[in-house]
């Protein structure tokens, strides 16, 4: 398949537009970017195109797909009963990086939950994917833009890696500003529950709802997920991770220390400033500084790709502590490492 590269400035053009829009009434594939991760998106109310999807990313087709809208309005064609929690939701962080689970209505194909009778929505804060959306006057689902299993791509180069001839239409928009996933929350219990963390916090919803919320995230991978998506094994480089958990300098000592029985043409380090400056290795990524949290989410994803770039084997990496936009970033870790924790 022949993909056509698209630009932000291309998005003013008619035939572009006209383009875009015939490609998802057709049920092809546009890969665009959000203010979290890319996705790769098709016409939700057309279950062949949704099984492309799952095709193009290699990803089992029993793990949900998030709907995207255009206008918080459109939430009401698509669900029948909206708990006035998910109104306070929308009012507070819509557009923005929160998914919500709803009952689901008839309108929505199986094919989009993976069998469930929930659905995931959202409205994402880009003007690019708004416009996409809008102007295709459809729900859209997009899962994120990458190959089942790698980390979610957040610069058009890494969309272009894993997609280039195997969707129709990849619109460059940049760098992601957040950089993970959007935070996943079921509104469906009778408390709600965060199925995944992200960049509208637990402590956020909290304090929006004046209510206490249930964490269903996932310290391990569970016998029964919550959400389907906490099964597989995600964010996962090639090379073996280590999460090293522990203060700053016992952190910085043991990593230090352990490099030395390993090959250091195949070993790399990735965590916060503070930490890599005090490693004695060639490859070494700084992610930001320990304080800003926001510039540290925003890298990972690009530094755990660099891995395999780099074809490095042992990977190191820090804990940060787990409130706020932390808690969002310690579950890639921990996904990341493959839970596989060291205790310094
Ligand atoms: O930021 C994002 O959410 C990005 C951008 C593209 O919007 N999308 C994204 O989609 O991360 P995806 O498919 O990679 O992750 C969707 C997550 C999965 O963990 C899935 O299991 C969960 O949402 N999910 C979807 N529908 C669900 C449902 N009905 N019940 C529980 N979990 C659901
Ligand atoms: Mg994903």
């Amino acid at each position: 398949m022949n993909t056509k590269i698209y630009h932000k400035e291309d998005l003013r053009n008619d035939q572009v537009k006209t383009h875009i829009k015939s490609v998802l009434h057709q049920g092809g594939l546009v890969v665009f970017p959000t203010e979290t991760v890319y996705g790769i998106g098709a016409n939700a109310l057309n279950p062949q195109a949704v099984l492309s999807i799952y095709q193009a990313k290699g990803r089992p087709s029993d793990n949900p797909l998030i709907v995207h809208i255009a206008h918080k309005k459109d939430l009401y064609q698509y669900i029948d009963d909206i708990p006035r929690v998910a109104t306070k939701l929308m009012d507070a962080y819509w557009p923005g990086p929160l998914t919500l689970i709803f009952d689901k209505s008839s309108k929505i194909p199986f094919e989009v939950t993976g069998g469930l009778n929930t659905v995931a929505i959202r409205m994402p804060n880009h003007p690019i994917a708004l416009d996409v959306i809008g102007l295709s006057e459809l729900p859209i689902c997009a899962p994120s833009a990458n190959l089942s299993g790698r980390p979610s791509s957040t610069l058009f180069e890494h969309v272009y890696e894993d997609f280039n001839g195997k969707v129709d239409i990849i619109i460059d928009g940049g760098k992601a500003k957040i950089g993970l996933e959007s935070t996943v929350l079921d509104v469906t219990t009778p408390i709600p529950t965060l199925l995944r963390p992200g960049a509208i916090t637990k402590e956020m919803i909290e304090k929006t709802l004046e209510l206490g919320i249930i964490d269903g995230t996932d310290k391990k991978v569970s016998d029964i997920p919550k959400s389907p998506g906490m099964k597989y094994k995600h964010y996962a480089p090639k090379g073996q991770m280590t999460l090293v958990d522990g203060k700053i300098e016992n952190v910085i000592t043991y990593i230090n220390q352990i490099v030395k029985s390993l090959d250091i043409s195949k070993t790399a380090v990735i965590g916060a400033d503070e930490v890599t400056s005090n490693i004695d290795l060639k490859y070494k990524v700084s992610l930001g500084h320990l304080s800003n949290l926001d510039e540290i989410a925003s890298n990972l994803f690009i530094a755990l790709r660099q891995m395999d770039d780099l074809g490095i084997e042992h990977i190191f990496i820090h804990s940060l502590p787990e409130s706020d936009l932390g808690q969002a970033i310690m579950n890639r870790l921990s996904k990341a490492s493959g839970y596989n924790t060291i205790h310094v």
